[in-house]
């Protein structure tokens, strides 16, 4: 390590999971040591709170002239396009996921990163995988753009951890809810819409069907998996880049019966759109031993504790 504390850089920083993660990362390495990039205009305690500079993750130039300049030890590369998004438009994906991930990769090999987090997610499964408990091995055979690129971030970064020695770590990711900043086009965003509606207006219109179950995880929860997976003793680890992850797992009926419990005019209406046919490729429940084994996953929230939070949080903000 080139210093007792490390820098970090934060791709993708203005998003759903980076705009959470880097106040995080601020408090653990302090705050002039968490750079934050994105495209985007940033939110003003991203720019304000410590160092934030613009980075297309799509130039290979950009990336390893921004990783030189702050010299950087630890990379967590969260810039993507996800699924509902990317299925509108797939070549966007394909240069965002792919390209993008490959530039940070060949960048901290390069320049001799120590560490590179990239994200996974359940995306990764497809029709053909089992469905309930979904094995940390199984078959991977995507139908959207968006898993087809996370399974080839993952194999490719397995690659550079065998063939480079680059300590590249990765988990799957549910579907992440959260009340800070809204997600950016995901078949699981409804699980987050969904309290804004039922605060603001008592009623929501769902774009899922009733029954449709997904593994979720509330946000504490994932800003925890990530500072553990990377913090977690390297020699234990047997996986380095697909650690299945899960939290808890509902259908849209059962989060609106928990709603109901703290809003009890909340009414909900279904209307499946497009995304509808992306949830039903993905897995219903997620079995993650193989993290629980090799670095303690565990989570802290299941679905009443996370409710219960993300309406004592929104409420005050309508
Ligand atoms: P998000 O869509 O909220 O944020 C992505 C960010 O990437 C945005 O701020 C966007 O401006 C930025 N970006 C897009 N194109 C870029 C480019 N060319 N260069 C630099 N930045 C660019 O996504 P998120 O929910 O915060 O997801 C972060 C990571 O976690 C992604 O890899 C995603 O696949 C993964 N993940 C998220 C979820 C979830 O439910 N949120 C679930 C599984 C996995
Ligand atoms: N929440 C993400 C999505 O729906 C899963 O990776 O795209």
């Amino acid at each position: 390590m080139a210093s007792s504390t490390p820098k970090v850089v934060v791709t993708g920083a203005c998003g759903q999971i980076g705009s959470e993660l880097v106040p995080e990362l601020r408090k653990r390495y302090g705050k002039e040591n968490v750079m934050a990039t994105d495209i985007k205009e940033p939110p003003p305690e991203l720019r304000e709170d410590g160092p934030f500079e613009w980075l297309d993750v799509t130039s290979l130039e950009e990336v390893g002239r921004l990783l030189k300049k702050y010299k950087a030890d630890i990379i967590y590369h969260l810039a993507a396009i996800l699924s509902a998004k990317g299925e509108q438009n797939p070549n966007l994906a394909w240069k965002v996921n792919m390209i993008g991930t490959y530039n940070i990769l060949e960048a901290a090999r390069e320049l001799g990163l120590n560490q590179v987090f990239i994200p996974s997610s359940i995306a990764v499964f497809g029709p053909e995988t089992p469905k309930i408990m979904t094995p940390q091995e199984t078959i991977l055979l995507p139908k959207t753009i968006y898993g087809i690129t996370k399974v080839a971030g993952e194999l490719l970064g397995e690659y550079y951890v065998r063939r480079f020695g680059l300590d590249v770590r990765g988990c799957r990711y549910p579907g992440i809810i959260s009340y800070r900043t809204p997600p950016g086009g995901g078949t699981t965003d409804y699980a987050v819409a969904i309290f804004h509606e039922a605060i603001k207006y008592k009623r929501y219109i769902c774009f899922l069907k009733e029954d449709t179950a997904l593994p979720m995880m509330y946000m504490p929860d994932c800003l925890k998996a990530a500072i553990q997976l990377m913090e977690a003793d390297r020699s234990r680890l047997k996986h380095h880049t697909n650690f299945n992850v899960a939290a808890m797992s509902f259908s849209p009926g059962e989060l609106a019966a928990e709603i109901k419990k703290h809003i009890p005019e909340f009414e909900i209406v279904y209307e499946p759109d497009e995304r509808q046919s992306i949830a039903e490729t993905w897995p219903r429940s997620i079995d993650d031993s193989a993290a629980r084994e090799e670095w303690g996953w565990q989570p802290d929230y299941d679905l009443p504790r996370m409710v219960e939070d993300m309406i004592k949080n929104l409420k005050p903000q309508f």
